[in-house]
């Protein structure tokens, strides 16, 4: 029985090494990321028009392309959770409106991200809290301090992130940000009708820095 597992497994290394590890694929000619090009460099419609020869085997973006899609005003205030002024925004930034489904929205996607280190509560006792080795716990979002501040300071933490907790802002849309801060109101309000204790977690930076 053993000899018969170890005949099939020198078969296989044998079938593996025979068939697998050929590299024409990896000599063949292609262009790579960042890479020059010939072959671009003699057919380059950009090089055509305005003179120049580029040969980047990525093609470059034609003059006066106009951005589709997503490509914002950087200082609308959806995006940076701040007014003109600078000063974090305490209402939801245009075009956003406070709906059911957007409150819903937020819930998921606070479930999903936030609830882990969080809590599904917002007492800032997640699973993780609960489990990990944390040089600092992760904030009670219901405690009173927390709640004092505007909504434009937690969608600015989550998005870029806060002391030692990543930011969310390249997996979250900021809209869906928005819910999230939006939602956070509503665990709070749901702390004050419930009667969660709203203190600080034990070891928050705010309460690490008033120590003596
Ligand atoms: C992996 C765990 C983890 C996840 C997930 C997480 N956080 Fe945090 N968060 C932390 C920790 C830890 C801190 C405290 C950081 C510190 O003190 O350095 C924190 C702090 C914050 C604060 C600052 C509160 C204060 O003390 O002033 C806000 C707001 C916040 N998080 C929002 C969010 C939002 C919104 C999400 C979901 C998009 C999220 N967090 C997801 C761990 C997490």
């Amino acid at each position: 029985m053993r000899r018969k597992a170890l005949f099939t497994g020198c078969a296989l290394v044998l079938a593996m090494g025979l068939t697998g590890c050929r590299t024409d694929m990896w000599v063949q000619q292609k262009v790579e990321a960042q890479g020059n090009s010939e072959f671009y460099a003699l057919t380059d419609p950009v090089a055509a028009f305005n003179g120049k020869v580029y040969g980047d085997g990525s093609r470059p973006m034609p003059p006066n392309t106009i951005a589709r899609g997503r490509l914002q005003d950087p200082n609308d205030p959806l995006l940076t959770g701040k007014d003109a002024q600078g000063n974090q925004i305490d209402y939801l930034p245009k075009p956003l409106k406070l709906t059911r489904e957007f409150l819903a929205r937020g819930e998921q996607q606070y479930n999903a991200f936030c609830s882990p280190c969080h809590g599904r509560a917002g007492d800032g006792k997640g699973m993780i809290a609960l489990r990990g080795q944390w040089p600092r716990m992760p904030s009670s979002l219901i405690s009173q301090r927390v709640q004092n501040m505007p909504l434009g300071y937690y969608f600015a933490s989550g998005m870029n992130g806060f002391g030692i907790m990543y930011g969310y802002g390249t997996r979250m849309t900021p809209e869906d940000m928005w819910a999230v801060s939006a939602y956070i109101r509503v665990l709070q309000e749901n702390a004050r009708l419930s009667g969660l204790e709203m203190t600080d977690a034990p070891n928050t930076p705010i309460q690490q820095a008033q120590k003596p």
